[in-house]
């Protein structure tokens, strides 16, 4: 009896033990694919411009940066995007100037600096527009951890990508993340203290 009874108890520290450490696992799981990494996100880079300059992550050493991914013919997160950005950098009065957003395309094989150029500029000229081969999108998306797919519409495709907006220190190191539904103001907030730190 006892004994049984021991045994019994046993029984239920193990499924206890066994059901911890599945629950830690699932959740580290979950935060590797969905939350990344904090230090891990960022890193060099090699793009062109919206004026056809070959351009690194050098070019932007000691700027604060919002980093974001997408595409000009994106039918609705991306002009979103980029005009919250472009409100936000207003409400940020002068602070605004110490912010440099960098719009990546996923969709380079449109994207053309041209294309970049005309897109970024008719919402703020202090919005840079980036393209790359391929390859080059590949990789900085890659470093970002920022996914992105084609996919086919008819003869056509679109693009499906991530819509996270990373804020980037002037020491290339991430500091935070903002989402591209954040009101202006609530960006402004966020963005605010961190750009009167220098
Ligand atoms: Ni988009």
């Amino acid at each position: 009896m006892k004994r049984g009874f021991l045994l019994a108890a046993m029984v239920v520290v193990a499924a206890i033990l066994v059901t911890s450490v599945a629950l830690l696992l699932l959740e580290w799981r979950a935060r590797e694919t969905h939350q990344p990494s904090m230090t891990t996100i960022g890193g060099p880079f090699s793009l062109t411009d919206q004026d056809g300059k070959k351009v690194t992550d050098a070019d932007y050493a000691g700027q604060w940066k919002l980093v974001f991914f997408g595409f000009t013919s994106c039918p609705e997160v991306c002009p979103t995007t980029l005009s919250r950005i472009s409100l936000t950098l207003k409400a940020l009065g002068p602070l605004g100037d110490k912010l440099h957003p960098l719009f990546i395309t996923v969709d380079p094989e449109r994207d053309t600096p041209e294309a970049m150029k005309s897109y970024v500029e008719a919402f703020d000229k202090r919005i840079t527009g980036l393209t790359g081969t391929p390859a080059e999108i590949e990789a900085v998306a890659k470093a970002y951890r920022a996914f992105y797919q084609k996919v086919p519409q008819g003869n056509d495709y679109t693009m499906d990508h991530s819509t996270l907006i990373y804020v980037m220190r002037p020491d290339g190191q991430f500091e935070t993340m903002l989402r591209y539904d954040d009101t202006p103001a609530e960006m402004a907030e966020k963005l605010k203290p961190l750009l009167e730190q220098g």
